[in-house]
């Protein structure tokens, strides 16, 4: 089956459309055209996502990428030839006004002729609500008037099947295995973070959580401290790579935040502040103290997400580990969890996502679609909502 994704919870506006085939204990999916719009250079000045800013830009952005993502796939009509622009002005006029779903948005959409596609997804939750909105309102107008079902997507569930996929050779098919169950996923977002003990394919029970900021903020935040640009989990990455190369030394000690305590949950606001006290006491700091601290906070937060991850596993007795969510992409995190996992629990397989999985994307929210359309887990398209809450 072929599912159009549409994915806008955060600061990327992604669409892909997925060519779908398996089932639930192996399954292929071969990407017949992807496109993101980041817009990190409009965030950066403000320091991090500003939501109303993001509403605007993913309103901008939907109807180019649908046009793009169609025409990729061989799926734009003759007939359509490319979507007007005045369709693509009006389009973004109905969506930044919150998009209530008026019959001029449908007759605009309907003059794009109905593509050969099965199903269309759009994440519906967790995410910045303004944000979500758009995506979901954009999905329910276009299933309503070309008459495609609608599959809402979990944005973390997502991020958990990405860390599933292996890639075919071609980087265009990308494949799943799954037979290792109960599995246990570490989930490390933005906005997340998460230990979730998976018993079976779509059946998720939350072991762990961070009770006050999510390990992507921390960095950012600290980042932001030393006046790194946004995002700054890649920043502080490549800063503590280079005190490690570099073989840089120094006494700088941050706490494990509750590294001992007996719970599978997470703290790291504590963390976070102990760098602002830090960097009180200075009067200005030095390009090599960023790298001392950097260092210094990275190797914190990877020792208390490693000895978590322990103990879930201990409890869960799960066979297989899976990462995903943006900070995965963290080169010291996944050399740490590779090394240790395989000498700590040889039985154990430990699955990362590659790279250009691991942050916000549409392809993860087709594989997440997949699987519920083969269940007929199917939205209401007159109900779907954004829930900037969602839970697993
Ligand atoms: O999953 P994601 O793309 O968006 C959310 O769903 O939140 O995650 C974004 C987060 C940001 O906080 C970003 O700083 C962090 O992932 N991140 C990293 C790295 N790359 C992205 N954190 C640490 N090291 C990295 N290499
Ligand atoms: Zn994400």
């Amino acid at each position: 089956m072929k599912i159009l994704s549409i994915e806008t919870s955060c600061d990327e506006t992604a669409l892909t459309i997925l060519e779908c085939n398996g089932d639930d204990t192996a399954a292929t999916f071969s990407v017949l055209s992807n496109a993101l719009l980041s817009q990190i250079e409009v965030h950066k000045k403000y320091g991090g996502v500003f939501p109303a800013l993001a509403k605007r830009e993913h309103a901008k952005n939907l109807m180019p990428l649908l046009e793009s993502v169609l025409e990729e796939a061989g799926l734009l009509h003759e007939s359509t030839q490319y979507i007007d622009e005045s369709i693509k002005k009006e389009t973004i006029a109905l969506l930044e006004r919150e998009l209530e779903l008026s019959s001029a948005f449908f007759e605009l959409i309907s003059q794009i002729e109905v593509p050969d596609i099965d199903a269309i997804a759009v994440t519906h939750g967790p995410g910045l609500e303004p944000a979500l909105w758009v995506g979901v309102n954009f999905a329910r107008a276009l299933s309503a008037v070309w008459n495609k079902p609608l599959i809402g997507v979990n944005h973390m569930e997502g991020h958990l099947l990405a860390g599933l996929v292996t890639y075919g050779e071609d980087k265009k098919t990308l494949h799943i295995e799954n037979s290792e169950f109960p599995l246990l996923a570490l989930l490390i977002s933005g906005g997340h973070t998460e230990l979730i003990n998976s018993p079976a394919l779509l059946q998720y029970e939350r072991i762990g959580q961070t009770l006050d900021d999510a390990v992507g903020e921390a960095f950012d935040k600290v980042a932001r401290m030393l006046a790194l640009p946004y995002p700054g989990g890649p920043q502080i990455s490549k800063l503590a790579e280079l005190a490690r190369t570099e073989g840089l030394t120094s006494d700088i000690k941050l706490p494990r935040p509750m590294l001992h305590d007996d719970t599978c949950n997470f703290s790291f606001s504590g963390l976070k502040t102990s760098v602002l006290y830090l960097l009180k006491k200075k009067e200005n700091v030095t390009d090599e103290e960023k790298k001392q601290i950097s260092h210094e906070f990275e190797n914190a937060v990877t020792e208390v997400l490693y000895a978590k991850t322990v103990k879930a596993l201990e409890q869960t007795g799960a066979k297989r580990l899976v990462l995903g969510g943006g900070v995965s992409a963290n080169i010291h995190i996944r050399r740490v969890f590779e090394e240790k996992i395989g000498t700590d629990f040889p039985h154990v397989s430990l699955s990362i996502p590659s790279p250009e999985l691991t942050s916000d994307n549409a392809i993860m929210i087709g594989i997440s679609a997949f699987y519920r359309a083969k269940r007929g887990l199917y939205a209401d398209r007159s109900t779907l909502k954004a829930e900037g809450n969602l839970a697993l």
